[in-house]
């Protein structure tokens, strides 16, 4: 049976030939609805014993606070009809304010900073809010291209209810210039689409004297479903 995506157009196309590696790693076959195994019945209890403590603050984590841009970044995660996601499982990775992730296959020119290894997770609570406070990510360049550098973004992994449920997704930042030169933004096709992958600046979220404010709501199914999958 082939698989029907909700909304044609919101999620990226699986085989963009200007995102060289999926001319690879795409499916060559129609996906296949498959009967979902036991334990997708039964819920997930991410329960708060699994959050560390500075696990909302990724610029906790060192001896002292991080070089970069001091960001919160924070955002309510609801179903199509606007309800709130409770309880969900949002993990976030990203590369530090040079452009490097703490990874070792990440190599390239850029310090690493050891106040900072861009890793956070939360649940969201009864109004479906997640909120956590990092550094904003630098740009970084990348092989797809001659002159290949992404946006600065933000990864983001929500788990549902029930470990069948598990979404990825990239925030960015307002007015980036990379926008129209990355493969990976623009493999999105609805362009209404693409512009739900930004974050917006929000002076109510702003923190005086300390950190600027960004809000980034994600929808899980509809019309207005924010892409998944990049
Ligand atoms: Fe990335």
């Amino acid at each position: 049976m082939k698989f029907d995506p909700v909304e044609p157009g919101i999620y990226p196309e699986l085989i963009y030939p200007a995102y060289k590696s999926t001319v690879k790693r795409g499916p060559q076959q129609p996906a296949l609805r498959i009967e979902a195994p036991v334990p997708t019945s039964r819920n997930i209890v991410a329960g708060p014993h699994i959050l560390l403590p500075h696990d909302t603050d990724l610029t906790a984590h060192g001896a002292s606070e991080p070089l970069g841009e001091k960001i919160v970044v924070t955002g309510r995660v609801v179903d199509e009809d606007g309800k709130p996601v409770r309880n969900s499982l949002v993990e976030v990775w990203q590369a530090n304010s040079a452009g490097r992730y703490w990874h070792s296959r990440d190599q390239h020119a850029a310090p690493l900073d050891p106040n900072f290894h861009g890793l956070g997770k939360m649940l969201t609570d009864d109004d479906g809010r997640y909120r956590f406070v990092t550094i904003k990510p630098g740009p970084y360049p990348w092989g797809n291209h001659d002159k290949a550098w992404r946006p600065a973004h933000i990864h983001f992994s929500l788990f549902g209810n029930v470990y069948a449920q598990r979404l990825v997704t990239q925030m960015y930042f307002p007015s980036d210039p990379l926008f129209d030169y990355d493969p990976i933004f623009q493999s999105v096709p609805d362009e209404a689409a693409r512009q739900r992958l930004i974050s917006r600046f929000s002076m109510e979220q702003t923190v005086g004297g300390e950190m600027l404010g960004y809000e980034f709501d994600i929808v899980l199914r509809g019309r207005n479903a924010t892409p998944m999958g990049l």
